[in-house]
C-alpha cells in the first residue's frame, strides 16, 4: 500500500466506524453488547447518492472487467464488491489480458483468448511480447502493443497464468466469517432492491468447519429445505438455492412469510451473532434487518423448540375449533356421519395408558388426533369401557386430558400441535400423559421440536383395539355398538389409510430431496443442544481451534467459563449461550479487525 492508499483506507475504516456507531444506537463498538430491541435504520439517503434509497446499489465497469457495486447508506456509498484483478492483492489473472489477446492475437491465432490455450503458452507470450519488435520472433507480428498491455502480459505470467485471482478454498477446507459474509453480499447484489429486502441465508458451513462427517453435513443440508417449507402455508414447495459451499438463500415471500415474521426469529435467537464487520453492516442496509444469515441449527432451535415462534410463524390458532376450521375439516361432522377413522390403542410407547386417534380429510390432506389421558383414576379414562367421543352423540364417552395434531401443509409437508381437554393450545404435553422416550436431552413432548423426530416418517402405525373387543363384547355397549363400529373400522382399514398418508407424505420429501435415515431437523437439534468441544464451538464462531485458544486464553470470562474446552472438555448448550456476549467483546468476534494507524 502506499500512503496515498493507507489514508484512504483508514478514512475508510473511520467511516464504517462511524456507520456501525449509528447502526448499534449506543457506545463505541466492541464495548458494548448489540441491542436486543430492532435498531429503525435512518430513512434519509446520503445527497451524494442522488435520488437512490438507502440499501439501493450503483454499478460501475471495472477498468479489466467486471463491475464494482456500491450500496447507498446514509453515510454515502459503501463499496459491497470491488473490482478484481486490482487491490488488494494486486493479483493479475486472465480478465485483465483476455482482451488484448482477443484484439491482437486472435486474427493470427484463433483460440489465443480462450483461457485453456492461453495459460498452455503464457510464458511464450510473455517473451515474444517484450522483443522489440524488429526482432523476428516478436508478436504481435506486424504490430505492438502498449506498454500496460505488455505489463498485463508479463504480470500474469508472472502471478501463475491465473484464471482468476479469487482464491477459493478448496471443497471441505475452513471458511472464515469474512469468506461467508463476502459470498452472501455479492450474491445479495445480483438480486433487485425489491427481493432483497425479503431475502433470507440459512448457513451450514460451520458444520463442515467442524468437521462434520459427510452424512451429517447433508442432514443439516436437508434441515434447510425441511425447516422453511414446515414453516409454509404456500401450495408450492421451494428449494433453497446453495450460493456458496453451506449458504442457502430463500426467499420470505415464496414461504407466504414476512420481514415481521423474521423478526420474531431475530428476537428469539439466543445466540444472537449479529456481526458489526463493515460487511456484516452493509448486509443489514441491503436487507433491511439485522441478520441476513442465520446458522441453520440455531434457526431450527429457535423456530422450533421456541413454540411461541413456530405458532406465531405457522399462524397456529389459539384453539382447537379455530384450527379445525382454518384447515376446512368437517370435525364433527366426521364423527356424526362416520367418515373419521378412529382407533383404539391399550397402551402406546409414548406412556402406559390408553389412547384414542382420530383421522379426518382437510382441505390439504389429513388431520389426525390423538386423544390422551394421564393415571385412569376414573372409569371414562378407560377406552375399552368408553370408546367414544362426545362428538359423536354416543354415550360413552372417553375422558381425555390432552390432545396431540398432526395436520398436511398445503405443500404437503406436516404442521404440528397440542391442546389440552378444554382445546386451548399448549406448547408442551403433560409428561405425566405423553413422553418424549427417544430424546437424550428431556422427556418433554414440545411442539414442535419434539413431533419431528418420531414422525420423520410421517403417520406411524397403530393397531386398533376396540373393534374387536366390541365385537366379542357386544352386548355391553347397547345402543352404542353400531356407533363405535361405524366409526372403529378395524386394522385392514385403519392400515391403508395409514399407509397412503404417508406415501404422499414421503413423496414430498423427495421432491425436496430430504433423503437421510433420520430426520434433519431432529439430527442438527440434538447436535445443537449437546457436545459442544473446542472443535464444534470454534467452527460454529467461523475460528480455527487455534484462534478459538487464543481467544478463550484472553478472556477471563471465556476462560472461567468455557476454560475445559482447552483441556479436551466440552461446556453445555447453556454455558455456551451465558458465556458468547463476553467471548464476542473479548476477542472482537464478528467486527473487523482493529487497524492501528
Ligand atoms: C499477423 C499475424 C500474427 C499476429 C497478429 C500474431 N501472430 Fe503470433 N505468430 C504469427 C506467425 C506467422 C507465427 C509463426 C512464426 C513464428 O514462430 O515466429 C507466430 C507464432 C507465434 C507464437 C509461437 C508459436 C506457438 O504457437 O507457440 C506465439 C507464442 C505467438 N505467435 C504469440 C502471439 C501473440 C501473443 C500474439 C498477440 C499479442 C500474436 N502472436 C499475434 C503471426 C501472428
Ligand atoms: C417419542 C416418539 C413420539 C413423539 C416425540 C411424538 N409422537 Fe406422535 N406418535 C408416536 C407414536 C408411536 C404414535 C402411534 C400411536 C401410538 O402408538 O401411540 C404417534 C401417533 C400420533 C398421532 C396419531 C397419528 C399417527 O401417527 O399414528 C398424532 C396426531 C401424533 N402422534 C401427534 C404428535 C405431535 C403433534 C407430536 C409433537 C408435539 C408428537 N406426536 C410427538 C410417537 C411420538
Amino acid at each position: 500500500m502506499s500512503d496515498q492508499e493507507r489514508i484512504a483506507w483508514l478514512l475508510a475504516v473511520a467511516s464504517v466506524f462511524l456507520f456501525g456507531a449509528w447502526m448499534l444506537g449506543a457506545g463505541p463498538r466492541g464495548c458494548s453488547v448489540a441491542p436486543k430491541q430492532k435498531v429503525t435504520p435512518p430513512t434519509e439517503a446520503a445527497p451524494e447518492c442522488e435520488g437512490l434509497e438507502i440499501g439501493d446499489t450503483r454499478a460501475t465497469e471495472c477498468p479489466l472487467g467486471g463491475q464494482k457495486i456500491e450500496v447507498c447508506t446514509q453515510a454515502g456509498f459503501k463499496v459491497a464488491v470491488d473490482c478484481v484483478g486490482e487491490d488488494p492483492s494486486g493479483c493479475t489473472d486472465f480478465r485483465s489480458v483476455v482482451d488484448t489477446l482477443g484484439g491482437f492475437c486472435v486474427s493470427c491465432h484463433p483460440g489465443y483468448d480462450s483461457y485453456a490455450v492461453a495459460s498452455a503458452k503464457a510464458q511464450e507470450y510473455a517473451r515474444r511480447t517484450q522483443l522489440p519488435k524488429d526482432h523476428p520472433e516478436h508478436m504481435p507480428k506486424g504490430g505492438e502493443l502498449d506498454d500496460a498491455q505488455k505489463k498485463a502480459i508479463s504480470d500474469w505470467f508472472q502471478d501463475g497464468a491465473r484464471d482468476t485471482c479469487e482464491t477459493e478454498p478448496p471443497v471441505g477446507a475452513f471458511r472464515s466469517f469474512d469468506w461467508l459474509e463476502e459470498k452472501i453480499l455479492s450474491d445479495l447484489t445480483k438480486l433487485d432492491s425489491e427481493t432483497r429486502r425479503t431475502t433470507r441465508y440459512l448457513v451450514t458451513t460451520h458444520r463442515r468447519n467442524a468437521k462434520a462427517s459427510a452424512g451429517e453435513a447433508e442432514a443439516y443440508d436437508d434441515a434447510v429445505s425441511k425447516a422453511i417449507n414446515s414453516l409454509s402455508f404456500e401450495r408450492d414447495l421451494v428449494t433453497p438455492s446453495e450460493v456458496a459451499e453451506g449458504i442457502w438463500r430463500f426467499d420470505l415471500e415464496d414461504l407466504g412469510l414476512s420481514e415481521a415474521d423474521w423478526d420474531t426469529v431475530e428476537g428469539a435467537d439466543k445466540l444472537d451473532v449479529e456481526s458489526f464487520t463493515s460487511r456484516g453492516e452493509l448486509l443489514k442496509v441491503l436487507t433491511g434487518t439485522q441478520k441476513a444469515w442465520l446458522h441453520v441449527d440455531n434457526f431450527d432451535d429457535t423456530v422450533f423448540r421456541n413454540s411461541g415462534v413456530y405458532h406465531s410463524l405457522t399462524d397456529t390458532p389459539q384453539t382447537f375449533d379455530d384450527l379445525v376450521e382454518r384447515l376446512d375439516v368437517d370435525y364433527v361432522e366426521d364423527l356424526t356421519d362416520f367418515d373419521a377413522l378412529l382407533v383404539g390403542l391399550g397402551q402406546s410407547p409414548l406412556a402406559p395408558h390408553n389412547r384414542l386417534l382420530s383421522r379426518h380429510d382437510s382441505r390439504d390432506g389429513f388431520f389426525w388426533v390423538t386423544y390422551d389421558t394421564g393415571v385412569p383414576d376414573a372409569a371414562e379414562k378407560n377406552l375399552f369401557q368408553f370408546p367414544l367421543l362426545e362428538d359423536v352423540g354416543g354415550v360413552r364417552d372417553f375422558e381425555f386430558v390432552a390432545s396431540e395434531v398432526i395436520y398436511s401443509l398445503p405443500n404437503g409437508l406436516l404442521g404440528f400441535a397440542l391442546f389440552n381437554a378444554a382445546g386451548v393450545r399448549q406448547d408442551v404435553a403433560p409428561v405425566d400423559v405423553v413422553r418424549d422416550f427417544e430424546n437424550p436431552v428431556s422427556a418433554e413432548i414440545r411442539n414442535a421440536v419434539s413431533c419431528f423426530r418420531c414422525h420423520r416418517g410421517g403417520i406411524l402405525p397403530a393397531t386398533d383395539q376396540i373393534r374387536d373387543h366390541v365385537l366379542a363384547n357386544g352386548a355391553e355397549f347397547g345402543t352404542d355398538k353400531d356407533l363405535i363400529l361405524a366409526l372403529y373400522r378395524g386394522n385392514t382399514e385403519t392400515s391403508e389409510v395409514i399407509a397412503a398418508d404417508n406415501e404422499s407424505y414421503r413423496g414430498v420429501l423427495e421432491d425436496l430431496q430430504v433423503d437421510g435415515p433420520e430426520d434433519p431437523i431432529t439430527v442438527a437439534n440434538d447436535r445443537f443442544l449437546t457436545q459442544w468441544d473446542l472443535q464444534k464451538t470454534a467452527g460454529f464462531l467461523f475460528l480455527t481451534e487455534d484462534d478459538l485458544r487464543v481467544c478463550l486464553n484472553g478472556s477471563a470470562t471465556g476462560r472461567a467459563q468455557m476454560g475445559q474446552l482447552l483441556s479436551g472438555g466440552t461446556v453445555t448448550y447453556d454455558q455456551f449461550v451465558a458465556t458468547l456476549p463476553a467471548l464476542k467483546a473479548d476477542c472482537r468476534l464478528f467486527q473487523d479487525p482493529l487497524v492501528i494507524p
